[in-house]
């Protein structure tokens, strides 16, 4: 029994392509398509600052409703404001299958990041339509809303968003709430979750490494097999302003003191247990900012992640009683509220055999690994299996202006990504 169980899994997910099995993407055009879409919030030193909801933000959308169109899909925005476009199936019983990214960045981020995934996903549908292949499934492109700020436009989708939630001032200035109703979506119905359990047939996503595994290793191919939690805080610290220059160093409730504590204490958390969690201090700001007063209030960030959710709870652990002892020393008051969390999420089995068998067929190499960042596809995986594709980073580097993957390995991806979705389809 289990033979045959074996036999069959290899049957639909390695069995050989029918005639559209030669197709392959327009690697030339779809690097055009990046250069192009990098030009929306570029950096002098060559990267992106393109965050949520900015101007750029919406500049590059409509550059990439432009392209989807010239691909043949059929563009909607949805209530969360994600860009979807459709390409009908054959079969009408059929659930779509989609694929997609992100196109928003980090401040000072780089050009590859959500947007290799993008374009390489608009390259799919455009190589399909430029063939005249027609899936059994229909196909959804989607370009998520505001990854970079706690993968908001795929928890619309899978999940649903709390009104808080929509009050949370994001990198643009603007509230989620706001940035949501510019970029023609409608955060007052997004209670609950846009798609049900069933709604998909299946989520795939290519993606940059962001990691330096692929590139020093010289592999052509990431197979992903899970997508870390994280949890995200906002951190405020009270004290009390005061005269830094009559305010004794013994009576004073300084914020920021408490603040390098912290960030240390953190530090330490994560690096306290065996294993692989990571825990980030990223963001600090205190007030009232002035050189010659004591900071009263500091507010500061929280980034804990790893694959199991029962560490990023006993990192959690560990920073909170530190918390307790720097409240004792220094006279301040922590307040932790919660900006965004992402349970860990597994990626389906029959999707890494199908991206395994894929790559292979192209003659390229492929390696299985983990995911130490967060992406709309753990958020997806609520909703139906998800698969995940990366491509080569030079030097593991992202979340910077230096972050860059080589053309051919974009081209590369983009063929798996292609490959992949024909063998789901079948
Ligand atoms: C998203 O890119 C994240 O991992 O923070
Ligand atoms: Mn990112
Ligand atoms: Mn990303």
């Amino acid at each position: 029994m289990k033979y045959i169980a074996l036999f069959l899994c290899f049957l639909t997910f390695s069995a050989a392509l029918p005639a559209q099995d030669r197709i392959l993407i327009n690697g030339e055009r779809l690097n055009v398509s990046l250069r192009d879409l990098a030009e929306f919030g570029k950096t002098p030193e060559g990267g992106t600052n393109r965050v949520a909801y900015s101007d750029d933000d919406l500049r590059a959308r409509e550059f990439t409703i432009r392209l989807m169109r010239e691909a043949k899909l059929d563009v909607s925005i949805d209530l969360a404001g994600n860009i979807i476009g459709r390409r009908a199936g054959s079969d009408a019983s059929l659930k779509p299958i989609m694929i997609g990214s992100h196109i928003d960045s980090v401040p000072m981020g780089g050009r590859f990041d959500g947007q290799v995934g993008s374009m390489g996903a608009i390259e799919v549908a455009r190589t399909l339509a430029e063939k005249g292949i027609t899936l059994r499934h229909p196909l959804e492109v989607i370009i998520f809303q505001n990854e970079e700020g706690g993968t908001v436009g795929s928890t619309a989708l899978a999940a649903g968003i709390l009104p808080e939630r929509l009050d949370l001032v994001t990198n643009s200035k603007k509230t989620i709430r706001e940035g949501i109703k510019a970029i023609g979506g409608d955060p007052d119905k997004l209670t609950r979750p846009l798609r049900q359990k069933g709604d998909l047939a299946g989520y795939l996503e290519l993606h940059i490494e962001q990691g330096g595994r692929l590139d020093q290793q010289k592999i052509n191919i990431g197979v992903v097999e899970g997508i870390v939690g994280l949890s995200w805080w906002e951190v405020t610290i009270t004290g009390f302003a005061n005269h830094a220059g009559t305010t004794p160093m013994d009576q004073r409730q300084d914020a920021l003191l408490a603040a390098a504590k912290y960030v240390e204490a953190v530090n330490r958390a994560a690096r306290s247990m065996t294993g692989r969690q990571v825990a980030t201090v990223g963001k600090i700001q205190a007030f009232p900012g002035a050189t010659n007063v004591v900071p009263g209030k500091v507010v500061t960030s929280l980034d804990v992640r790893d694959l199991d959710p029962a560490k990023i709870a006993q990192v959690l652990d560990k920073i909170r009683e530190s918390v307790k002892q720097i409240e004792a020393e220094t006279g301040t008051k922590f307040e932790f509220k919660q900006t965004s969390a992402s349970k860990p999420a597994l990626t389906d089995a029959g999707f890494k055999s199908a991206i395994d068998a894929s790559a292979k067929d192209l003659g390229l190499t492929t390696f299985l690994l983990p995911s130490g960042a967060g992406h709309d596809a753990q958020e997806i995986a609520d909703l139906c299996p998800i698969g995940m594709i990366f491509v080569p980073s030079r030097d593991g580097i992202s979340h910077s202006p230096r972050e860059f993957s080589r053309p051919e390995d974009i081209t590369n991806g983009a063929n798996v990504l292609l490959r992949t979705l024909l063998r789901l389809d079948q």
